[in-house]
């Protein structure tokens, strides 16, 4: 089973790969952060919103996105991999970063947030973290929103695939966990096809979104 560190991640974004996901390019990657951001923007009226937080902001292919759509906001990306936020810094440089586990990271934020965005990164949560502290996870992230939105898109796959900690069972505890102490005002599916190692497949995800 894939161990889920540090090391990981930046030996995915060091292989001489700006975009190991592709998130740049990808039609099917694309579409996702255009409904996440959309889901926001019909609800929060853009000039307005001031604080974004961003956990698991990879390579910013999102935060890019998310500088242009919110012109008055101060948003932190947070990821674990500084090989990642190498290539964030370049493609938004006007968003802050800070390296670390989401979960040690945001025990330090003083600020409160109008939106946080998680995209396809809560899930490796459960693999380093116990169901018990996912919760205290989930309750500290809450403090952090204020009059706001936590949106998440999370992919979800078949439990017989390899990738172990985004099946479907998986994003159930997740869910269940998340709404212990958000509430979910949203959720909707899509089954989508993506193109990855020269195959082109359905994958179904989900956005979730929580107050
Ligand atoms: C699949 S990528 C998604 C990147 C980005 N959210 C997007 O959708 O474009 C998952 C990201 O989560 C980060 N990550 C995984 N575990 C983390 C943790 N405990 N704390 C912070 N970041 C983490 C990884 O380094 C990786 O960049």
């Amino acid at each position: 089973m894939t161990d889920y560190s540090q090391d990981h991640f930046n030996e995915l974004y060091s292989e001489g790969e700006r975009d190991p996901w592709k998130y740049f390019e990808s039609e099917y990657e694309q579409q996702k952060y255009d409904r996440t951001l959309r889901w926001a923007l019909d609800r929060k009226e853009p000039e307005a919103v001031t604080d974004i937080l961003e956990l698991g902001c990879g390579n910013g292919a999102f935060t890019e996105k998310l500088v242009s759509a919110f012109p008055n906001a101060d948003i932190l990306g947070v990821d674990i991999s500084e090989e990642a936020l190498d290539k964030a810094r370049n493609a938004a440089p006007e968003a802050d970063f800070i390296c670390g586990d989401m979960f040690e990271v945001i025990q330090g934020l003083e600020r409160k947030y109008d939106l946080i965005f998680a995209s396809e990164c809560l899930y490796y949560l459960t693999d380093m973290y116990t169901i018990q502290e996912f919760r205290d996870f989930v309750d500290l992230a809450t403090n952090l929103l204020s009059n706001g939105y936590l949106l998440s898109a999370n992919i979800h796959r078949e439990p017989s695939e390899e990738n172990s900690v985004e099946d479907r069972e998986t994003m159930a505890i997740l869910q269940t966990t998340l709404e212990t102490s958000f509430d979910i005002v949203g959720q909707n599916t899509y089954t989508e096809k993506k193109r990855t190692e020269g195959r082109t497949r359905e994958y179904e995800y989900q956005i979730w979104a929580f107050e």
